[in-house]
């Protein structure tokens, strides 16, 4: 049989869902002729045939309509603000959505709706009901409070199943509960081996950042610190580290060397050894569905005859899946040894030893294949990029406040040293380090969208009286960054970077009565299973940066300037108006071009003090 790509089968489907009215309505032509005898013009049926299906569309949306205030009314509630476009559909609102996305400042594209509306808003893009949201107290609704009647819906596991399958990031119910069942062990417990591992890296990392800086070049620390946690992740994950770190860096923009790393991205697979072809593969694979969550429920009409991320999964599947054979096997060979001596082979999986990877864990409770595999890329997934980003813009923000940096690198030198490496004891210790990095997660939160689909309909708090109605099978957007951002949950400073307010008094007037308005991990049941994963290696990692060098400078001129922030922003009240380079949000957030930055060795180094 043919196949038919994602793009064909949503217009086929559509065409069957529409096309059934027209044939009636010429059925019906025919059947009249023939039995009663009447005559109808040609024009007229075709006529017809047309008109019913915006009359169709008409009836049931008025009908929808109806259905859902009714409902609403009965239940004491009402429905939120509506976010009212121009154009048919509000298509005007899908187009200002998307256009935000690709050209604007990131959550711009709501911000005035949510001035004029309200946290909580309504938009009805062709028709549909949708839900948008910055209200932590909305937000508390559907991730704890009625954790059951909010899922990751449909459409966002349609755009993620060739990437992630049914991993506990992309699945629902009783398929969640076991993932996570199955991976919370392996992250309930600090294990000091991550240290190890981090040091390794970190130091590799490190090396390749003072060379660039001796010989006088600005780096990318975007792409740095993504290969940092990568190798990191592979190597914690499944234990086979790709080695990101050892290709070379990209140059600034206007360097005659160009990037040996980015021409190796171009290239064909076959000429690079495989463990660079899965990271560049997965990251491709990335890049698809992040497209695809960027337009919602059509994406497959993006990808008309075949689907995006196939070629990068197969690329993906080759390096891993003799990863997971090998880990089967000495799983198998353990057990053959264990029984012929007469041992019990029944592992306890709550029982980790202490350099145990992901997999060797995962391998204890499944011989499952495609649940390995789904499992380890989920968890890549989730805890790769969002890291990055963090460190990524710990680092904008300590290079245009350097009073903060210098602050930090004092709690660095007293608490940890000039040279040693830090300890778990330590990073608990530090509170200004983690204040820094919670103000960094406050104001580029590394997921700064995402949606939830009701099940069942219900309702939603309203600051300002009856609760809203919220239809079954709506889609609830929270908007984290708008939230993190706003002076009515954060104070008139909202907008200013300044980790002091995770320590002074203002911990008491607003997050400690609050505490959902501070949500970079998500809240309730789902709640980021790597959380203190991420702070121990982000924390390790600002610690030895911080060891090594003693200033960073922002280095806007290394990219090319089609990349800076439009002139325009310069005159935005808030950070828009200071950026100094480009956010943008796919599945997180990530700067455009890079953060291109230079640092100054420290003296305590130089002296060997
Ligand atoms: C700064 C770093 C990180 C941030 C800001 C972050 C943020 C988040 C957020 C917002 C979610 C919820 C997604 C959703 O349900 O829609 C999430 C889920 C998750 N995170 Fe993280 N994360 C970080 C690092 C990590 C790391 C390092 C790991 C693993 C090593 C990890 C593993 C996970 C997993 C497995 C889930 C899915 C949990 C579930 O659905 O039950 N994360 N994270
Ligand atoms: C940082 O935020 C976390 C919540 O994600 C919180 O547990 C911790 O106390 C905060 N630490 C500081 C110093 O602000």
């Amino acid at each position: 049989m043919m196949k038919l790509g994602p793009g064909e089968r949503l217009v086929l489907r559509g065409l069957l869902t529409v096309g059934k009215y027209p044939v009636l309505v010429a059925s019906a032509a025919y059947l009249l002729n023939r039995y009663a005898g009447w005559i109808i013009p040609a024009w007229a049926v075709c006529l017809g045939a047309l008109a019913i299906i915006p009359l169709v569309v008409f009836m049931a949306v008025r009908i929808r309509y109806w259905q859902v205030f009714s409902a609403a009314a009965r239940r004491g509630a009402i429905i939120a603000p509506q976010w009212r476009g121009r154009w048919l559909g509000n298509l005007d609102i899908l187009y200002l959505v998307l256009e935000g996305f690709r050209n604007g400042y990131p959550g711009d594209f709501s911000s005035d709706m949510f001035s004029e509306l309200g946290p909580t808003i309504r938009f009805n893009v062709l028709w549909d009901f949708g839900i948008l949201t910055c209200d932590p107290a909305v937000i508390k609704t559907i991730l704890a409070t009625e954790f059951q009647n909010y899922e990751k819906g449909e459409v966002f596991q349609g755009q993620m199943k060739t990437l992630l399958g049914t991993g506990v990031f992309n699945s629902n119910g009783d398929m969640w509960k076991w993932h996570r069942s199955m991976t919370r062990p392996f992250f309930s417990k600090d294990r000091i081996s991550h240290f190890e591992l981090f040091d390794r890296h970190a130091e590799v990392a490190l090396n390749k950042m003072s060379e660039r800086f001796r010989a006088g070049y600005a780096i990318d620390f975007q792409d740095l610190v993504s290969r940092f946690t990568l190798d990191s992740a592979t190597e914690f994950l499944f234990g086979a580290c790709v080695h990101s770190l050892r290709s070379m860096l990209p140059f600034p923009h206007n360097t005659s060397t160009s990037s040996p790393f980015a021409a190796v991205t171009m290239s064909p697979v076959s000429e690079q050894d495989a463990a660079e072809a899965f990271a560049t593969a997965f990251t491709a694979a990335e890049h698809v569905c992040a497209e695809r969550a960027m337009v919602g429920a059509i994406w497959p009409l993006l990808e008309m005859r075949k689907d995006k991320s196939l070629a990068h999964m197969r690329v993906v599947d080759r390096y891993l899946r003799p990863i997971l054979e090998e880990a089967l096997r000495k799983k198998a060979r353990r057990e053959h040894v264990e029984k012929a001596r007469g041992m019990k082979t029944d592992e306890e999986a709550d029982d980790i030893e202490e350099s145990e990877t992901l997999l060797d864990h995962l391998v204890k409770l499944t011989s499952d294949l495609t649940v390995l595999h789904d499992e380890v890329l989920n968890i890549l997934l989730a805890g790769r990029d969002t890291t990055a980003t963090t460190l990524t813009f710990a680092v904008y923000l300590l290079a245009m406040h350097p009073d903060v940096l210098q602050r930090l690198r004092t709690e660095v030198l007293e608490k940890v040293g000039p040279k040693q490496r830090p300890t778990y004891a330590d990073i608990k210790e530090m509170r200004y380090l983690r204040a820094v990095i919670n103000e960094t997660l406050r104001l580029y939160p590394a997921v700064p969208f995402n949606i939830r689909v009701s099940v069942n309909e219900g309702l939603l708090p309203n600051p300002d009286g009856k609760p809203f109605y919220v239809p079954a099978k709506v889609g609830v957007s929270y908007s984290v960054w708008a939230m993190h951002r706003r002076e009515e949950y954060w104070g008139p400073d909202a907008q200013e970077y300044d980790p002091d307010r995770f320590l002074d008094e203002r911990v008491n007037k607003y997050l400690t009565p609050n505490p959902f308005i501070f949500l970079p991990f998500n809240a309730g049941p789902r709640i980021c299973l790597g959380q203190q994963f991420a702070y121990n290696e982000m924390s390790f990692f600002l610690i030895k940066l911080l060891q090594r060098f003693s200033a960073i400078d922002l280095a806007p001129e290394a990219i090319s300037p089609s990349m800076l922030p439009p002139k325009e922003w310069a005159s935005a009240p808030g950070r828009k108006g200071k950026e100094k380079f480009t956010p943008k949000s796919h599945l997180t957030l990530y700067v455009t071009g890079g953060m291109w930055v230079r640092m100054t060795e420290a003296e305590e180094l130089n002296t060997g003090l």
